[in-house]
């Protein structure tokens, strides 16, 4: 947590920013996992935690817009609790410690919000993901569950991204932290990545790593020597030499904040001539993102820039042909790549995806490109100091879409299918690290960069 002032600050701001009414920010609740009292880890709602700072469940703040009142609800434990959890804060002296004066019982927030719906006076809140925020909104509002996320404030949300968005010093140390927990989390994978060690084992590890150093993973890792499937969960098989392991993992340090990492590691610890090519392609990719991305530069600029580096350095291999101005703009790359270069990064690893992607990755001047591969960019708008976002490119050669392509004669102007058949046994490569936006262009997150380059990797894993 952080000293009063940031949160006290904070509110004013989001306040300056909201016209009017009461502004309600619910935070989360206990997950039951398969009985009531056996939850799943605890995860604060990351709004909640930006303006009220609390990390535990049962609490929802208020923002008076006009009065400057502000008030967090939440119940006091009982003798019972006590019995079972030790002693705890009161509500009232949590609150004092993220700057609120006042706190009330979580009951009392139904009769304030009955009241302001009578008074017509207008009530902002996020659009809720979570069910049973679905059915309290219900409650206090009276909109129904089913529909109530169409009712959320397109005003508080954004005035919240306007904040969220550029991140405070005191945000980069924590971030910072979760990167230097991710730097650890990659270098174990890739000491253990050898031939006959299950991907089980490795996810397993770089589970605990996180838990050990912060709180937990920041997304379910993935991890796979199949890395042609872009988000792959399943760590059922037994490392093989010839293939390569793909890790896409990172870590919430003790303050929810988060990193993201990537890395695409041979098994047994040498690439082959055929994935040193392409592991170099995707290198200058994501080498070029970091040295296009600056204020005043879109996300979306920076990402068709990359897919032409794709577009080039597959070409010279002999897999793409013509002009590669006209490949990009035509969608062939995305064949190899099908997804977008990044996404903010903060709180949340899809930093506020919760409140509608589109208004956190564009604005009125960038506008999401609706085309295959283009479409899945989570981040397109202009860059600021201060953003932190992820870069990771990505070379796959999936082969459902290959046939499909293939089968359908798409882009037949600029993909060489007859040598792209020769490597549906391949798998996929994809890189990634966390970048911060600063006055003059763009630097890595984490005291340490994740070994990236053959030489680097082939070192740590034959150490
Ligand atoms: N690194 C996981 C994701 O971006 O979805």
């Amino acid at each position: 947590m952080f000293n009063a002032e940031i949160y006290q600050n904070r509110r004013a701001a989001l306040r300056n920013k909201v016209g009017d009414g009461l502004i309600l920010i619910l935070g989360n609740k206990e997950a039951p996992a398969n009985y009531p009292d056996n939850t799943y880890k605890f995860r604060q709602d990351s709004s909640f935690l930006y303006f009220f700072g609390l990390n535990q469940p049962g609490f929802a703040g208020v923002i008076d817009v006009e009065s400057g009142q502000e008030i967090i609800f939440g119940n006091d434990v009982d003798m019972d609790d006590i019995i079972w959890m030790g002693p705890q804060p009161t509500v009232r002296e949590q609150a004092a410690l993220v700057g609120v004066k006042e706190s009330r019982p979580f009951s009392k927030l139904t009769e304030l919000m009955q009241q302001a719906v009578a008074s017509k006076r207008k009530v902002h809140f996020l659009p809720p993901y979570r069910y049973d925020n679905m059915m309290l909104l219900e409650e206090l509002l009276g909109i129904r569950a089913s529909i109530v996320k169409q009712y959320a404030s397109l005003e508080l949300v954004k005035a919240v991204v306007a904040l969220r968005s550029v991140k405070g010093p005191e945000e980069i140390i924590e971030i910072e932290d979760a990167c230097n927990a991710g730097y650890e989390m990659h270098t174990a994978a890739m000491r253990l990545c050898k031939p006959g060690v299950k991907e089980q084992y490795i996810a397993g590890v770089l589970d605990g790593i996180a838990a050990s150093y912060g709180s937990m993973t920041s997304f379910a890792t993935i991890l796979s020597q199949n890395g042609e499937t872009l988000h792959n969960h399943d760590h059922s098989q037994i490392l093989t030499t010839g293939r390569m392991m793909l890790t896409d993992a990172g870590a919430e340090n003790i303050n929810n904040y988060c990193s993201d990492f990537t890395r695409t590691i041979p098994v047994g610890g040498k690439f082959d001539n055929r994935q040193k090519d392409i592991y170099n392609i995707v290198l200058s990719c994501h080498d070029k993102a970091i040295e296009f991305a600056r204020p005043g530069t879109t996300y979306q600029q920076v990402h068709l820039s990359v897919c032409k580096v794709l577009a080039q350095g597959l070409k010279e291999l002999g897999l793409m042909k013509g002009n590669i101005d006209d490949a990009v703009a035509a969608g062939a790359h995305a064949m190899f790549m099908p997804h977008g270069l990044g996404h903010m990064m903060g709180l949340d690893v899809h930093d506020m995806e919760d409140l509608g992607q589109v208004y956190v990755g564009y604005d009125e001047e960038t506008r999401p490109i609706n085309q295959f591969g283009t479409s899945s960019l989570r981040m397109g708008r202009r860059l600021q100091e201060g953003f932190v976002i992820t870069d990771e490119p990505g070379c796959y050669f999936i082969p459902a879409l290959i046939d499909k392509w293939h089968a359908e004669k798409m882009h037949t102007d600029f993909l060489c299918y007859d040598a792209i058949e020769k490597y549906k046994d391949f798998g996929g490569i994809r890189l990634e690290d966390d970048i911060l936006i600063t006055p003059e262009g763009s630097r890595f997150l984490g005291k340490k960069r994740i070994p990236i380059t053959i030489e680097e990797v082939e070192n740590i894993m034959n150490e």
